[in-house]
């Protein structure tokens, strides 16, 4: 009971209200709270601390950046989504508060388009920065095999060349991409190598223009790094993929290589293999492997990234359900 009620104290404040309200939207940093907020950097601060130590919000510090997100287990979820639906979106500072977060988000988004529109005719270079390519290619055939499939997405798919890589065991293949300036280089890259099967299209991966369970091989490769959602990305790329299908994620071992994110817009740091395999188990998949891609290291190279693959295979029941059986 002392919990509960030390819970209710604390989420029973107006900011903090808007807090659990936009945290419900999303993973925040503090200074993108206060800008949507419009009060200082301590008095938002405070708020999260209590909201914290309430246990309804978690505190994911990642190098000098900390997000924060809703708790997704326990009492302080169970209160948190109550409270949430209580709420309405007709309510005018709920209704402020929703523009202003759209108008932050917009801005981020458009950096990070900014970004890839500037970068992507130096693209294949940038992706080879930090590890052999054709290592990371190399041991990505290999942990998907050589088995033939019917139908892939390749999600972020940037200049194109994870369908090459793949193109040839598919029967047909698609990328998708939000940057034009990509897809215009993907089109063209595919076309040089003959891959007539192989083609692109622009779309958003948070909502994907496909029926569900369409493709049998879906790879997201180096992508999730530069997305506020990487959990809702997960669970859509699972939504498209067949049960059976074979879900092959690329990206960074945690890391802190900041100049990442001024230089390259990198909004995460790396992903641990605990947050990785929850996302996958709550998106369905089941039989999850992962292989770390080590750089040796140099005096040149000290400050080197390991690359990661994920995989999974989307199962037809629940996780939970086969569990039981
Ligand atoms: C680092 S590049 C990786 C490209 C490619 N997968 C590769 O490894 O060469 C990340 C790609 O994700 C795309 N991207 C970022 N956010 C996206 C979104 N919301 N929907 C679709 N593509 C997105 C970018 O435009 C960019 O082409």
């Amino acid at each position: 009971m002392e919990q509960l009620v030390t819970a209710l104290r604390a989420i029973g404040e107006p900011t903090r209200l808007r807090i659990i309200s936009l945290l419900a939207r999303g993973e925040l940093t503090v200074s993108e709270l206060v800008s949507v907020l419009g009060q200082s950097q301590p008095r938002v601060s405070r708020h999260i601390k209590l909201l914290a130590s309430a246990g309804i919000v978690e505190r994911l510090p990642e190098g000098t950046w900390v997000f924060y997100r809703l708790a997704d287990h326990g009492q302080g979820q169970k209160i948190a989504q109550n409270v949430i639906s209580l709420l309405s979106d007709t309510d005018r500072i709920m209704a402020r508060d929703k523009e202003r977060l759209d108008a932050v988000k917009h801005a981020r988004t458009q950096a990070a388009n900014t970004y890839f529109a500037e970068v992507a005719k130096d693209w294949e270079h940038i992706r080879s920065l930090h590890l052999s390519e054709s290592s990371v290619e190399t041991a990505l055939r290999e942990t998907v095999g050589s088995r033939r499939f019917k139908s892939m997405l390749d999600i972020g798919t940037g200049t194109g060349r994870i369908l090459e890589v793949f193109g040839q065991q598919t029967d047909h293949a698609l990328g998708i991409d939000l940057s034009h300036e990509m897809l215009n280089l993907a089109r063209l890259n595919l076309e040089l190598a003959g891959l007539s099967h192989c083609s692109v299209r622009h779309s958003d991966l948070y909502s994907l223009p496909f029926e569900t369970a369409r493709f049998d091989l879906v790879t997201i490769h180096q992508v999730l790094h530069y997305i506020d959602e990487p959990k809702a990305a997960l669970t859509e790329a699972a939504r498209v993929l067949a049960p059976g299908g074979l879900m092959a994620i690329v990206d960074f071992a945690p890391h802190q290589l900041e100049f990442l994110r001024d230089q390259h817009a990198h909004r995460r740091l790396g992903f641990t293999d605990a947050e990785m395999e929850d996302w996958m188990r709550a998106a369905r998949l089941g039989k999850i492997s992962h292989l770390a891609l080590r750089p040796k290291t140099t005096k040149e190279n000290a400050q080197h990234l390991t690359v990661k693959i994920w995989t999974g295979e989307r199962v037809a029941t629940p996780v939970s359900a086969r569990e039981k059986a």
